[in-house]
């Protein structure tokens, strides 16, 4: 299991090679570390579902389009979906997110050096977030406390313990600003708009997809913006860095290479719904079955050279970071918004970004991957 957190990337090359599903006892499941395979399991949700009782998330937000399949996904799902299109994320978000960003970016630069997890990438990713679900009346502390008691409890109830109610509370508080929100809020609000759909979604319905949106955007997107930074100062020459932050294209290849590499949600889980054999192993009905997108974006029967960090790498794009399926990401185009103008105005704003050689850096984490702390440097 340590193993798995510091560095999961041997092991899982390991396992791809000999035995692409293999059985783990620290998981008490199966895990999935080839590309193709991997994509059949995200993409069959009658075989594989994420509709178990097991699943802890909705034990703690309530059944959401994260924790249910078929025609009551759709229904959950649908009521969000117009809102995270490209057209409407440039539209809703990227002037917001541009604002945010060069306000965290000029309230450190002068200073010449940050920590940019909670300097910036974790506030950028939490302003967004509530300003999606519209809740800019409640401040980001208390957006983040609600949050990691959330998570906590999230953690409890995947360890077997009953939900704390330090998590109750904080899903009861989030759940009276959302309803709040659906009273007197901002009708452009995603939640405002989900209450408005024909797929008629009840308040509480409504509320649990929402946490879920917050729950899954905060350490997320912050995860891929510290990884994205993280590569380019890792593996990126002065000119390089130019290149990225004057070439827009160049610098969402870049950002694509990144997740690939290092996905800020490494993997995910489903439930067999039959017995299947699945890459010569013999899946058993309710055998869970975790599907390693980090190890699935490592193939080298897709990715050439699969450990190498390669800028302009033709096929990037084709990681599987986001998922694949009913399931893929909601949040993608908002997500890569979010990284793509972070990661241009911090190269453009902080002369000679570089990291802080005093500092680790690696990336941590068995599900949601990144360098605990990104310390940087930069001529103020
Ligand atoms: C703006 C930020 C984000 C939002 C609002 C968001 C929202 C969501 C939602 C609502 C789902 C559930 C979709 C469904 O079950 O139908 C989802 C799934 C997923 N998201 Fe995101 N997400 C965000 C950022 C990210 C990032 C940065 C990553 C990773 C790089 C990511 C990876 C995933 C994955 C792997 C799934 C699939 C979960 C599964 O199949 O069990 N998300 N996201």
């Amino acid at each position: 299991m340590a193993q798995l957190e510091q560095d999961p990337h041997p092991l899982l090359a390991r396992l791809r090679a000999t035995e692409p599903v293999s059985w783990l006892d620290a998981l008490g499941g199966w895990i999935v570390t080839r590309y193709d395979l991997a994509a059949t399991v995200m993409r069959d949700p009658i075989t594989f579902t994420v509709d178990d009782p097991r699943f802890s998330t909705s034990q703690v937000l309530g059944p959401s389009m994260l924790s249910l399949d078929g025609a009551a996904h759709d229904r959950h799902r649908k009521p969000f979906t117009h809102q995270f299109r490209p057209a409407q994320v440039r539209e809703r978000f990227v002037a917001f997110i541009g604002t945010e960003t060069d306000r965290l970016i000029s309230a450190i630069r002068p200073a010449g050096k940050a920590e940019l997890r909670r300097q910036f990438a974790g506030p950028l990713a939490v302003a967004v977030a509530t300003e999606a679900l519209g809740l800019c009346d409640i401040s980001a502390d208390a957006v983040l406390a609600w949050y990691a008691s959330i998570v906590a409890a999230v953690s409890e109830v995947t360890r077997g313990r009953p939900v704390p109610t330090a998590g109750t509370q904080a899903f009861g508080q989030l759940r009276d600003a959302l309803v709040h929100n659906i009273a007197h809020g901002d009708v452009s609000s995603l939640v405002a708009h989900a209450m408005r759909a024909p797929e008629g979604l009840r308040h509480d319905e409504v509320v649990s997809n929402a946490a879920v949106l917050l729950f899954g955007g905060i350490d997320t997107t912050e995860g891929m913006i510290l990884n994205a930074i993280r590569h380019l100062l890792v593996f990126g020459d002065r000119d390089t860095l130019a290149a990225v932050r004057d070439d827009a294209d160049l610098r969402s290849n870049a950002i694509e290479e990144s997740i690939r590499l290092e996905p800020a949600a490494a993997a995910v889980d489903r439930y067999a719904t039959r017995p299947v054999e699945l890459g010569g192993a013999r899946i058993q009905r309710g055998d869970l079955v975790t599907v390693s997108i980090a190890g699935a974006n490592r193939d080298p029967a897709v990715f050439n050279d699969p450990d190498r960090y390669e800028i302009s790498r033709a096929n990037a794009a084709s990681n599987l970071a986001f998922a694949q399926g009913p399931h893929a990401c909601l949040g993608a185009h908002l997500a890569r918004a979010q990284t793509t103008i972070a990661i241009g105005r911090l190269l453009d704003r902080l002369a000679g970004l570089r990291l802080n050689p005093d500092h680790p850096h690696s990336p941590r984490g068995l599900v949601f991957r990144k360098p605990p702390n990104l310390h940087v440097l930069w001529s103020p």
